[in-house]
């Protein structure tokens, strides 16, 4: 055989190997910023914006989940004291202070977090008075959160300000809905939400997917939501369905995510696919 076809073969071999390592490391690096919205209360949002989080975090992404709610449930629910020096999300949207001087980590390695406390309360009105007060958020913490795999943020139960910067700054939203009989009650509202932000602020957001939370297979009404949310979302619903379980509901009094308070309850394997489940869904997109 000729010695330059040869040649010629293997260099045409190391290109395409090239390549697809390019490709895949692209991939790796790929920085996703995740809203989890839904202006109903109580919905699972904060329990996913935390469990999620943490999925990703023993993935070994590099996470940071970004506390947007004066409840500041997120922050308690991974063990998080504000002391009175320490900055939270308020400082970052108000006083503009970096975000570089306000995150946390956690006892989860790879897992970051901007704290939020009940000073974001007033946020929300003091914002107003702010010029761009929708682009507080990106203009100061989009660049920093692109140094993280995958960042989180859990959002208020209201489509006021809070979750419209959240929005504003998001790549995708992830809308946890309870499967319960007024399930898709104010999604409606939701959606036109998402709409105008991507109309006026923020082209580029995507509807990640809804997913359905604290689902109890022993009723006939969790199979008829589950259809109605089906149909509502056309496709764009994680397979991965969060069963309802206590266990989901002790950890955050433990100040600890479910996979540190039980690794081997229903919970932890659910929130556990369902960070695989995006995990593949970014390495295909
Ligand atoms: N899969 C589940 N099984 C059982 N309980 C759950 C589950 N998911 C969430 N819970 C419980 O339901 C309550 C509401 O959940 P969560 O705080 O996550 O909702 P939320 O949407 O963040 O609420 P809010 O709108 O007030 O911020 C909490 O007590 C939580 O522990
Ligand atoms: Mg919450």
């Amino acid at each position: 055989m000729d010695g330059s076809w040869l040649k010629t073969f293997i260099l045409y071999c190391h290109s395409i190997v090239y390549i697809v390592q390019l490709f895949y490391n692209r991939k790796k690096t790929m920085s996703r910023i995740i809203a989890i919205a839904n202006q109903k209360g109580g919905v699972g949002k904060t329990t996913t914006a935390v469990n999620l989080a943490t999925g990703l975090a023993i993935a070994e992404k590099k996470t940071l989940l970004v506390d947007l709610d004066p409840q500041a449930n997120a922050t308690s629910g991974l063990g998080i004291r504000i002391e009175n020096n320490q900055k939270s999300i308020y400082e970052l949207l108000i006083d503009s202070i970096s975000p570089e001087d306000i995150f946390l980590p956690t006892e989860v390695p790879f897992l970051d977090i901007i704290p939020s406390s009940i000073t974001l309360v007033g946020a929300e009105i003091e914002l107003v008075n702010i010029e761009n007060r929708e682009l507080a958020l990106r203009d100061s913490a989009r660049e920093f959160f692109r140094k993280y795999d995958y960042v989180i943020l859990d959002n208020p139960p209201s489509l006021g300000l809070l979750t419209i910067n959240s929005l504003t700054t998001a790549d995708s939203v992830i809308v946890p809905i309870q499967c319960e009989y007024y399930a898709l009650e104010g999604l409606s509202q939701l959606l036109n939400t998402v709409r105008l932000v991507q109309q006026h602020l923020n082209p580029d957001l995507k509807i990640e997917g809804a997913v359905m939370t604290m689902y109890d297979s022993r009723l006939n009404l969790a199979r008829q939501v589950e259809d109605n949310i089906r149909t509502y979302f056309e496709g764009k619903v994680f397979n991965t369905i969060i069963n309802r379980n206590v266990r989901l509901c002790e950890a955050p009094s433990y100040g600890k995510p479910i996979f540190l308070y039980d690794i081997t309850s229903r919970g932890a394997e659910n929130y556990l696919a369902l960070a695989q489940e995006l995990l593949v869904h970014d390495s295909t997109a």
